[in-house]
């Protein structure tokens, strides 16, 4: 059976202190109230090992917005997946809609940054999601499609597994749009058989597959219930433990 997994994306919010804060009292709160579901969450570098040392890893995972694209070696400011890992983390998100418009990253570099990841024991989650002209257009599918082709088919079905893929429309993130439960689920539905395609019934049935963009507690157990939303991709919503918290619970409901 694939994971449910509620993951917060921190982005470039919140200052050490304030994210050591939130972080105490997330595991607080679940060490409380058990999760029905993985719980991570995703910090800025420099929160992440700080972070680890007040986080119970049973019961909450976490990891890292971003990994350098090269091992190591001359590459000032950057930070590779090795020392991500060292922190104690255990995952890292790739591919994010931000980083793809913002700093440039391409297929080819994220391809890289998946191959470095798992090769230094991170699990992915690989962002993947279209832009509101290509969705107008109707070429959601395609483009998505050829994000997945483009730098995680490649791996190994043993590699494969060790990625989630969170689907992102860019037009509902930060935006307060959140695609309906139905458009949601179609794609993921689709998203789905092209993982089938590629490596079998079987590992596709074994990915989890995450909802990301304007999601909160107000619409998550609509989009939790469909059967191939295997949890969230949280970013604003996840800066307030009552807020994310509230979507966790939706796999409560
Ligand atoms: P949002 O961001 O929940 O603030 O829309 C989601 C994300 O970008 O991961």
């Amino acid at each position: 059976m694939r994971k449910k997994i509620v993951a917060g994306n921190w982005k470039m919010n919140l200052d050490l202190q304030e994210g050591i804060a939130l972080a105490k009292e997330l595991n607080e709160a679940l060490t409380a109230e058990k999760p029905n579901c993985d719980v991570v969450i995703c910090t800025p570098f420099i929160h992440l090992a700080s972070v680890a040392s007040v986080l119970d890893a049973n019961l909450i995972g976490l990891g890292a917005e971003n990994c350098a694209d090269k091992e190591k070696g001359a590459y000032t400011g950057e930070v590779s997946a090795k020392m991500v890992k060292s922190t104690g983390a255990q995952y890292v998100i790739l591919g994010h809609s931000e980083r793809r418009e913002y700093y440039k990253e391409t297929p080819e570099i994220l391809k890289e940054k998946v191959l470095l990841a798992l090769a230094n024991g991170l699990k992915v989650i690989f962002c993947i999601g279209e832009s509101l002209e290509e969705r107008e257009a109707n070429k959601q599918n395609e483009v998505v499609k050829a994000e997945l082709e483009g730098s995680v088919f490649n791996l190994s079905a043993e590699d494969f597994a060790k990625i989630v893929i969170a689907y992102e429309p860019i037009w509902a993130i930060g935006t307060g749009k959140t695609a309906t439960a139905e458009q949601a689920e179609e794609i993921h539905a689709y998203i789905r058989g092209c993982v089938a395609e590629k490596y079998g019934a079987e590992v596709a049935e074994n990915t989890s597959i995450l909802y990301g963009g304007s999601c909160k507690a107000s619409n998550a157990p609509e989009l939790f219930a469909k059967p191939d939303i295997d949890g969230g991709l949280i970013g604003g919503a996840s800066l307030k433990c009552a807020d994310f918290k509230g979507i966790i619970d939706a796999w409560k409901k």
